[in-house]
């Protein structure tokens, strides 16, 4: 039975002392059902203790109240409603009985808190010793996955030294203004050789050791498959897509029928780059280049261009930079400086302004040799990393040993 109070007839000191007594055990009793209830330690602990608190907090409410509860009725049953005379008895004891039922009122708060951490804990140490595997079942079933099972180790692994030579190097142009463009690496005769101005049967086609697809010879010679021997043909492909202005850089992989060894590979990556507009001409391809190269391999190397042939550019030119390992000198210390072969330079890339013929074979798309002109380079990437990295055997960047790799994680 729940306590309430009753009302005082009597207002002498012994009925006052009576009454406060009875009150105060009867709140004793409703604290130790509330701290002793029998609660099953189970798993959903949860459930139970958020149950037990809600039971507190209404026996709080009951006592403490300031509208309607116990103390307040005590205070206006027992104090306001005493005759004068015994007024000051009974403020006396209501005042302390108020300090008593709140303190009791708070032990209770803390004693429970405790034993809501004594449950949790025995619960742990029970998983832990006794009942493992239910504890880990329940887990599984609430969590959908064993999260006690250690996780498993992902190396996170690193940029292939190649891949971020080449991703510097597109970097540099992409800050020009250029897109990225990218076309396949098994391509038809046309795209690598004929509308690249390479004519059949010409001893150009010699130069790039070609790797061609089996069977293909009931074909016409311009539509049979070949590995692409470099990224050119991909400035045909994106022009017959885009009409002018366009300025691409293309990243690959090409093939060629070389044997592996220091310094070739059947496969190898190429970064070409095309810009045609209006009016360019062969100033804006060496102020682009020197400028790409500087932002590349540092502001103090230096650039020379020097005539060379490729089919589909004219003028050609190959472009060197000054070697950027012995800073031009041809000599490192006493020694001679291998990598520029003692010469101060290195060649990069070849480049040159687009042929007129190539811009025939995509006319119809604005680019007509009358109206437009433009410049392209191709670079390997391989080499240029290579260099970068002084990594002197070629075959170390394709043999997969990560023991080298890591090197550049
Ligand atoms: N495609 C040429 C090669 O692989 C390089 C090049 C690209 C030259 C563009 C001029 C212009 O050797």
């Amino acid at each position: 039975m729940a306590y309430t109070v009753s009302k005082l007839t009597d207002y002498s000191a012994p009925a006052l002392d009576a009454s406060a007594a009875e009150l105060l055990s009867a709140l004793d009793d409703e604290i130790r059902v509330l701290l002793f209830a029998d609660g099953k330690q189970s798993l959903e602990h949860r459930v139970e203790w958020t149950q037990r608190w809600e039971d507190w907090k209404r026996f709080r409410d009951r006592w403490m109240a300031r509208k309607s509860g116990i103390l307040t009725q005590i205070n206006d049953m027992w104090l306001k409603g005493a005759p004068k005379e015994a007024k000051r008895e009974a403020g006396q004891r209501v005042n302390k009985l108020k300090e008593q039922v709140s303190e009791k009122v708070d032990h209770s708060e803390q004693l429970l808190e405790r034993q809501k951490v004594d449950a949790e804990n025995a619960i742990l140490d029970s998983a832990g010793t006794k009942s493992y595997a239910t504890w880990k079942e329940a887990l599984i079933a609430t969590e959908g996955v064993d999260i006690t099972l250690p996780g498993i180790r992902r190396p996170i692994g690193a940029e292939h030294p190649v891949i971020k030579t080449t991703n510097e190097m597109v970097r540099v142009f992409q800050k020009l203004g250029y897109s990225v463009a990218d076309g396949p690496v098994v391509e038809t005769d046309y795209y690598n050789f004929e509308a690249l101005n390479f004519p059949p049967n010409h001893p150009a086609r010699d130069t790039q050791d070609t790797l061609f697809i089996a069977g293909q010879q009931a074909k016409p010679q311009r539509e049979r498959l070949l590995l692409r021997t470099h990224t050119s043909p991909v400035q045909i492909r994106t022009m017959e897509k885009i009409r002018p202005p366009i300025r691409i850089v293309i990243p690959g992989t090409v093939h060629r029928n070389d044997p592996p060894d220091a310094s070739h590979s059947p496969m190898f990556h190429q970064i070409e780059g095309l810009a045609v507009d209006t009016n360019i001409t062969f100033g804006d391809l060496k102020g682009t280049l020197d400028h790409a190269m500087k932002e590349f391999f540092g502001s103090s190397v230096k650039t020379s261009f020097r005539p060379s042939f490729f089919p589909f550019t004219e003028p050609s030119a190959e472009m060197f930079v000054s070697c950027f390992i012995c800073g031009g000198s041809g000599k490192r210390g006493a020694e001679p400086c291998r990598p520029c072969k003692q010469t101060g330079w290195i060649e990069i890339l070849g480049c040159g302004m687009v042929d007129p013929n190539v811009f025939e074979f995509v006319k119809g798309n604005g680019y007509d040799p009358r109206k437009v002109s433009g410049f392209a380079f191709g670079m390997g990437a391989d080499r240029i990393a290579l260099l970068k990295y002084g990594v002197d055997d070629l075959q170390l960047f394709f043999n997969g040993d990560v023991r080298f790799l890591q090197q550049f994680a």
